[in-house]
């Protein structure tokens, strides 16, 4: 079964082919960072209007990377929620009109729910397909075998990413329970933020995390949250972090949080990236912990999301699951592994003509 894939929630015009929810025969990303990398940040309008330039050619890219014509595909995959609303409706309006143009089955996907099946993707699923040459590498190498198998039911996902920070229960496919969540910022934007204080460009994930190489972690003490259970709170270490730059550089706390950078040495830049990076992915680590006392019945954790590139991270987590880095980040094949799941679990297709989306709807919907 052949799945085209298509994502347009953020700003990443993706489309993909996935074959069986487990072969990736295209996988195209046209991504927005160099026109946001300028502003600093997404600006929404702006977003949606690169997706339209995009979409329909990242659409017939995937297709002819993946050797395919429409008769080939056999159903149409879309993020319908959450996200940005102009960007949703981009991608969720191309597909409805694909779907009705060629008679397709349309299958409408929540967002975090593609990200963790990220997981699933090149790891088979007990079918006859083969895992790409990178895995193979990196099967030959690792003695352990996570890369070649499926994780196991049932699983805990860490959802890491620029709007969402969540401990999921999943104890079968295609049933999720949030079981921790933030009560404020996302990690992935509290990465973002921070980048920004320390003059960093956006996306400001892989930019803390390149600064962070040549940094000393233990430099600066931030303090974990306080919040309850399995809960997350990410905006008092961004203030953490504010705090003790203008501390370090002998400014008030009044001094306008956009300069700093100016008085910021490389050192120091670098030793702040590695310490909040550190404290960041220790927060994630701890939780993760507390979330397996609490379920002793867990057999995998897998991790999902923008922040899952994070190195830092993945060593954090030794024994966890993590998406191939390319498809940490949005793309279209996670969107189609999800509804083919979706579909070994009996969903129905949606209706092409009344399809809706959700800018904020939670996975649990
Ligand atoms: O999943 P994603 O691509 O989009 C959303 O669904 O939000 O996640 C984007 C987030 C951004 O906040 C970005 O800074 C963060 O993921 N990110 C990273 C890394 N790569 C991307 N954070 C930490 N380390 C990285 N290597
Ligand atoms: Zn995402």
């Amino acid at each position: 079964m052949k799945i085209l894939g298509i994502e347009t929630s953020c700003d990443e015009t993706a489309a993909a082919v996935v074959e069986d929810g487990v072969s990736i025969l295209s996988n195209v990303v046209v991504s927005q960072i160099d026109i946001f990398a300028e502003y600093g940040g997404v600006i929404p309008e702006v977003a949606a209007r690169s997706h339209l330039e995009a979409m329909m050619p990242v659409v017939n890219k995937a297709l002819s990377d993946a050797k395919c014509t429409w008769d080939d595909i056999d159903a149409i995959a879309v993020t319908y929620a959450p996200g940005l609303l102009g960007s949703l409706l981009v991608g969720t309006l191309t597909a409805r009109t694909l779907a009705i143009l060629h008679n397709k089955p349309l299958y409408a996907v929540h967002h975090l729910k593609s990200h963790v099946y990220a997981n699933w993707v090149n790891r088979g699923n007990g079918g006859t397909a083969c895992p790409s040459d990178t895995l193979r590498a990196a099967q030959a190498k690792s003695s352990r075998s996570v890369e070649h198998t499926v994780p196991p039911f049932p699983l805990l996902a860490l959802v890491v990413s620029g709007g969402h920070t969540q401990i999921l229960y999943m104890p079968a496919h295609n049933q999720f329970e949030i079981i921790g969540t933030t009560h404020d910022d996302a990690v992935g934007e509290c990465f973002d933020k921070v980048a920004k204080i320390l003059g960093l460009p956006y996306p400001g994930g892989p930019s803390i995390a390149k600064a962070a190489e040549n940094g000393d972690a233990k430099k600066y003490k931030f303090p974990h949250p306080r919040v309850e259970g399995l809960d997350f709170s990410f905006s008092g270490l961004k203030t953490a972090v504010l705090r003790t730059v203008q501390k370090e550089l002998g400014l008030p706390i009044s001094h306008p949080s956009h300069d700093l950078k100016n008085h910021l040495s490389e050192k120091q830049i670098a030793d702040f990236a590695a310490s909040f990076q550190k404290t960041a992915v220790d927060i994630l680590a701890e939780k993760i912990s507390m979330a397996l006392e609490q379920h002793p019945d867990i057999q995998s954790v897998v991790v999902a999301g923008g922040v899952s590139a994070n190195k830092a991270l993945r060593e954090a987590l030794p024994e966890a699951y993590f998406p191939e880095p390319k498809l940490s980040g949005d793309n279209g094949a996670m969107v189609a592994t999800a509804a083919y799941y979706e579909i070994q679990s009996g969903v129905k297709p949606t209706d092409p003509y009344k399809l809706n989306i959700y800018p904020r709807i939670s996975i649990e919907n």
